[in-house]
C-alpha cells in the first residue's frame, strides 16, 4: 500500500498493535486517527504524537458506528484507510457451558466491529484515490488456540470475511490487506512480558516493511509457518501446536 499522504483510521489505536500502528503511520507523515473506549488512553496517545487525533467509539455499538463513521467523514473527507485492529481476547471453555457474555462480546467485537466500521465508511472510501482496508486478524485464525477457542474461531471467521471483500472489492479498486499478527507482545493476555511473544517495535517493523510492498496478506515472524499449515495434516499440526503452548508457563 501507499505509505504516505493517507488519511487513516485505526481502531483500538490506544494502545499495543494499533498504537504502534499509529505513530508509526504518524511518524511518516499521514493523518492518523485513532479510536477506542477508554478516553485516558487516547489522550495519552494524541499527546505524545502532535497532530494526531482520537475519537471514542465502542465498537460494538452500530448506532455509534454510524454516527462517529459520519462525523469522521465530515471532519476528515480524505479519509481513504481504515485498520480495523479493535479486538478482545478472553480465555473460554470449549468443552463446558457456554458463557453467554464473553461469547456474544467476542463475536462483536472482532467479528461484527470489522464488518459495521468498514460497512459505515466504505462508500466513502470508494470515492478516495488509493483506499485500503486493513483486517487485523491473526495466527489463530489459521491454527486455533484452543485455550481461546472463541477467538479463534472469530479470527478465522475476519480471514474468511476478508477473502470476500477482497474479492468483491477489487473492480471498485478497494486495497483489502490483512495483517495476521504472530504472539505480540501487548496487553493482550497480559502479555507485555512474554518471552515466547515478539516484541511490539520488532513486529511493527516487520510488519511496516511488508505493508509497503504490493502483498494483500502480511505474515510477520513465527505468522509465515503457521499461515503455510492449513491442509491434510492441520488437526496433527493443530494438537502440536498447543500440546507446545500447554507445557509453557499458564497463559492470562
Ligand atoms: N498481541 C498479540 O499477540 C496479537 C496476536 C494476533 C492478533 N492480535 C490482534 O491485534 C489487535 C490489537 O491487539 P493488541 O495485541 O494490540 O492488544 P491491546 O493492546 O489490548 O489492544 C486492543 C485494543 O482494542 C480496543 N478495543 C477492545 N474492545 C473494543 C471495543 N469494544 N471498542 C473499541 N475498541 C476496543 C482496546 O481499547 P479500549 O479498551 O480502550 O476500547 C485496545 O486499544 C487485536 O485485534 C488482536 O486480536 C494481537
Amino acid at each position: 500500500m501507499r505509505m504516505t499522504g493517507n488519511t487513516i483510521l485505526i481502531t483500538g489505536g490506544g494502545s499495543g498493535i494499533g498504537r504502534a500502528l499509529a505513530e508509526a503511520f504518524h511518524s511518516l507523515g499521514n493523518k492518523v486517527i485513532i479510536s477506542g473506549r477508554r478516553r485516558e488512553r487516547l489522550d495519552a496517545a494524541i499527546d505524545a504524537n502532535p497532530g494526531m487525533v482520537a475519537v471514542e467509539l465502542d465498537v460494538t455499538d452500530p448506532a455509534a458506528i454510524l454516527t462517529t463513521a459520519a462525523k469522521l467523514i465530515a471532519d476528515h473527507p480524505a479519509l481513504n484507510v481504515v485498520i480495523n485492529n479493535a479486538g478482545i481476547m478472553l480465555i473460554d471453555d470449549a468443552t463446558g457451558p457456554v458463557d453467554e457474555d464473553k461469547l456474544v462480546t467476542t463475536v462483536t467485537t472482532n467479528l461484527g466491529g470489522p464488518i459495521r466500521v468498514t460497512a459505515a465508511l466504505l462508500d466513502h472510501l470508494k470515492q478516495q484515490p488509493d483506499p485500503v482496508i486493513v483486517n487485523i486478524t491473526s495466527v489463530l485464525g489459521f491454527v486455533p488456540l484452543v485455550a481461546t477457542a472463541v477467538y479463534s474461531a472469530t479470527k478465522a471467521a475476519l480471514h474468511s470475511y476478508t477473502l470476500s471483500q477482497r474479492y468483491l472489492l477489487r473492480a471498485a479498486g478497494v486495497n483489502v490487506i490483512e495483517i495476521a499478527p504472530p504472539w505480540v507482545r501487548t496487553e493482550l493476555l497480559n502479555s507485555t512480558e512474554e518471552e515466547r511473544a515478539m516484541p511490539l517495535d520488532a513486529f511493527i517493523a516487520e510488519a511496516m516493511a511488508k505493508l509497503a510492498t504490493d502483498a494483500d496478506e502480511i505474515l510477520v515472524g513465527d505468522a509465515v509457518a503457521m499461515r503455510a499449515n492449513p491442509g491434510a495434516g492441520e488437526q496433527a499440526f493443530i494438537g502440536v501446536f498447543n500440546d507446545l503452548v500447554a507445557s509453557g508457563p499458564p497463559l492470562g
